[in-house]
């Protein structure tokens, strides 16, 4: 399975996302190896999982180049590894024509919009958006889903997700509605992630919220978020495979 993360905002939880729905699919058992590609030039999530790496490694851009290496192993999380970022990506893009069975591919995009986002939204079979629950996230999930009208993005492959999610306040909850009723229940997940300062933490112990707080309101939501996005039946290609 492909999946893209990327919202042209930037600071919605898009890295906090791909580093933690990685561990969660794992985890709930939903995936049999996940692989993280850090796609953003800030190397967010290569600072926050790829403690370590030595500089000139294998990284995003090779990756993308189609010269072979093998991406990092995260600690503390069997199956997830990391594919570290880079400075540039290359203007044209070799990504890979197959996929591993059982495998998650999850690309944490920056913010933005390029020729290179616009070439991942189309190998993805899906796009997760995280978004803010405040009138500026509300207006950008917009402009971004016209974005992805105007490049051929079926909607059909788009889910937003509400980050940093507080189901007390008034203005959450009126988002969250406005947001089901502009696109329809189907592009949001009834699933958020709420506010919490484990999470926030966690980078600065280069640890996922899984290794950084166990049973804490983060794990319980990326563990839904997984099986939302991957539901109970769903066969984990490759895992009972004769
Ligand atoms: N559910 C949450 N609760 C509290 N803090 C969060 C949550 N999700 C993300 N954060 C924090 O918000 C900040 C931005 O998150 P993150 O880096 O994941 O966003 P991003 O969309 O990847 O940003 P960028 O566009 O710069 O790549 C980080 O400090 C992160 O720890
Ligand atoms: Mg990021």
């Amino acid at each position: 399975m492909r999946l893209l993360i990327h919202n042209q905002k930037g600071g919605v939880g898009k890295t906090t996302t791909a580093a933690n729905l990685g561990a969660a699919l794992l985890r709930a058992g939903r995936a049999r190896a996940v692989l993280l590609a850090d796609l953003d030039p800030q190397m967010h999530l290569t600072a926050m999982l790829g403690a370590g790496t030595p500089a000139g490694a294998w990284n995003v851009a090779d990756w993308l180049s189609g010269r072979a290496g093998a991406p990092r192993p995260v600690a503390e999380e069997p199956g997830l590894s990391l594919i570290p970022g880079a400075a540039l990506l290359p203007e044209h893009m070799v990504l890979p024509a197959q996929d591993v069975p059982g495998r998650w591919t999850l690309l944490d995009s920056a913010p933005g919009w390029s020729a290179q986002i616009e070439a991942v939204s189309h190998w993805a079979e899906l796009v997760l958006c995280p978004l803010e629950p405040d009138f500026l996230g509300l207006s950008g999930a917009s402009r971004l889903l016209a974005r992805f009208d105007e490049i051929g993005v079926p909607r059909s492959r788009i889910r937003f997700l509400l980050c940093r999610f507080n189901a007390r306040l008034g203005l959450h909850q009126d988002v969250q509605a406005r947001l089901t009723e502009r696109f329809g229940p189907e592009l949001v997940m009834a699933q958020t992630v709420r506010s919490s300062v484990r999470i926030a933490e966690a980078p600065g112990f280069g640890r996922t919220i899984f290794a950084h707080a166990p049973g804490s309101n983060g794990c319980t939501d990326y563990e839904h978020l997984a099986k939302g996005l991957a539901p109970a039946g769903t066969p984990v290609p490759g895992r009972n495979a004769a």
